[in-house]
């Protein structure tokens, strides 16, 4: 999909990867969306994006309950008259005091934002898309999904379900004309890094922080563009690499 003229909503638009995102497809003539928890975040976006002389509307939405997004959609659609794109963005860690420690509801508030949000999401976006004939949703998983990360595994394995949602997806390329497809970043430079500890990395991520190179977000966003812009991708799972890593690979399947 040639992403001008298009309308784009970004859910965690406000930060890291989800504001990359937003000001890469505004660039490219997209009209955007941006959501998020945070209004104040997802405004300064929306001023950046208007600054380089687009156009794009900031909502606050919490992605993880179904009124909320049901509301989000509802909104872009009368501003700028449908949703083509979702990057269903947003995420957050557990933080600390991490696995085993952290208590239950802080683990089921990571599955409903993680997990359960992504579903609503998509879910919601299909409706949508349907008014304009179809869509492209880009999920945002991560590389956690493919090994068992000991310190949050809530986040692993909601990760790994963003994977199994988007490759289970496929088949709605047949039956509404809307792609599913899903990136998975590596570390990238955003303020999620901090919020694994109070205010900077926990100590098993600045050990991990040491060893493997961190992508810049516009790297990501990248990613997002040619999943968006390459009709032919169905259910595909890409891991973003940097240029120095040997670039981004799809997973098998
Ligand atoms: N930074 C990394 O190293 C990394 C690696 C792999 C995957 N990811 C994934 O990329 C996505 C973006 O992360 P980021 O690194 O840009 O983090 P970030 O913290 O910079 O941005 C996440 C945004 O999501 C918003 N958000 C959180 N919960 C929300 C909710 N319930 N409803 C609406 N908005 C909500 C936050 O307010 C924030 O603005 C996440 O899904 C994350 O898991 C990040």
């Amino acid at each position: 999909m040639n992403v001008k003229g298009k309308v784009a909503l970004v859910t965690g638009g406000a930060s890291g990867i989800g504001r990359a995102t937003s000001l890469l497809l505004a660039e490219h003539g997209a009209h955007v969306v941006v959501a998020d928890v945070s209004i104040d975040g997802a405004a300064e976006t929306v001023h950046l994006i208007e600054r380089n002389g687009g156009e794009a509307l900031a909502i606050a939405a919490d992605i993880s309950q179904v009124d909320a997004v049901e509301q989000l959609f509802a909104a872009g659609e009368a501003r700028f008259g449908g949703i083509d794109i979702v990057i269903n963005n947003a995420g957050i860690v557990v933080g600390p005091p991490g696995w085993p420690d952290v208590g239950a509801a802080r683990l089921a508030q990571v599955i409903q934002t993680n997990l359960a949000g992504v579903f609503i999401v998509q879910r919601t976006a299909l409706d949508s898309f349907a008014k304009r004939g179809g869509g492209v949703v880009v999920n945002t998983s991560s590389q956690a999904a493919l090994v068992p990360l000991p310190t949050d595994p809530a986040y692993g394995a909601a990760k790994a379900g963003v994977v199994y949602l988007t490759r289970a997806s496929a088949g709605l390329a047949e039956s509404h004309n809307v792609r599913v497809v899903a990136m998975l970043p590596g570390m990238t430079q955003t303020p999620m890094l901090a919020t694994t500890g109070d205010g900077e990395p926990a100590p098993w991520l600045a050990e991990i922080l040491k060893n493997i190179p961190i992508q810049p977000a516009s790297e990501v966003a990248l990613t997002a563009l040619d999943l968006i812009q390459d009709d032919s991708l169905v259910g595909v799972c890409r891991a973003c690499r940097g240029p120095d890593e040997g670039g981004d690979f799809d997973l098998p399947d």
